[in-house]
């Protein structure tokens, strides 16, 4: 089964409005670049409209997605986003249980289910962050950690739900510190994720799933990564931010 690449860039909380448009615009221009992969933009809630409207603007493939959400619809919840708001942006994507909202803001395996659920429900296509820390990893416990991650966020999506939805092995001693994961480790968890996709639903529903690498992706290890059978892509964090960078890496998943 191919699956379609997918390379999408978690701007965090960076850049202004002006910057914003400009590296969008950099990026539309140039989405050739990208052959079959499929681009996602992340900025700031704030600048989702700006970032949407030059992307329109341009009428280029790129896609647009959160950082994310709330799962409940509406109501009082001072400060958060509901998913119908970032359908009405134009959003398809939503970024769930980024390891950053998981340590900074608490968010546990139950509500980043809760959000999956809720993206899913308004039409919206998650990607569910997953991984380990240093600490996790050098105790031997990755798989038991990336799996209880995965078991729990993804806890009763039925297999049409699971099938799109995408999945981020991000792992925690890898983001913002240039210390790549070696393509082989990358490769031997993103193997894991995928069999306990497969006992999830079914070895047909995980062949579909698009699994991407998250963790100091940059366009010189790239190609490494986008070469291992169950890499399906990348959530790229610091090299999303320059056009050159994130174009570099998305033509190492495109070709
Ligand atoms: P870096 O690419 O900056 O390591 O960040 C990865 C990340 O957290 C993407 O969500």
């Amino acid at each position: 089964m191919s699956r379609r690449k997918i390379v999408a860039g978690n701007w965090k909380m960076n850049l202004d409005r002006a910057k914003a448009k400009e590296l969008t615009a950099a990026v539309a221009a140039r989405v050739a670049e990208a052959g079959a992969t499929e681009l996602v933009l992340c900025p700031p809630a704030t600048y989702l409209e700006t970032v949407g409207a030059t992307i329109a603007a341009t009428k280029s493939a790129v896609a647009l997605g959160g950082q994310n959400m709330h799962d409940k619809a509406s109501g009082a919840f001072t400060g958060e986003v509901a998913p119908a708001m970032l359908l009405d942006l134009g959003c398809r994507y939503v970024i769930l249980g980024h390891s950053e909202r998981r340590t900074l803001f608490g968010e546990t395996d139950a509500i980043v289910n809760a959000k999956t659920k809720a993206a899913l429900a308004a039409g919206l296509i998650p990607i569910v962050c997953v991984g380990e820390t240093l600490e996790e990893r050098e105790s031997g416990r990755t798989s038991d950690v990336v799996a209880t991650q995965v078991r729990g966020s993804l806890a009763g999506l039925p297999p049409a739900d699971l099938e799109k939805t995408v999945v981020a092995y991000e792992p925690v001693w890898a983001i913002g510190t240039g210390k790549v994961a070696t393509p082989q480790q990358a490769q031997e968890v993103h193997a894991l994720i995928r069999g306990l996709l497969g006992t999830l639903a079914s070895p047909a529903v995980a062949d579909k799933v698009r699994i991407q690498y998250g963790g100091s992706v940059k366009p010189d290890n790239a190609a490494d990564l986008a070469i291992q059978p169950d890499i399906d892509g990348a959530l790229v964090g610091g090299a999303s931010l320059k056009a050159d960078d994130f174009l570099g890496i998305a033509k190492a998943f495109g070709g």
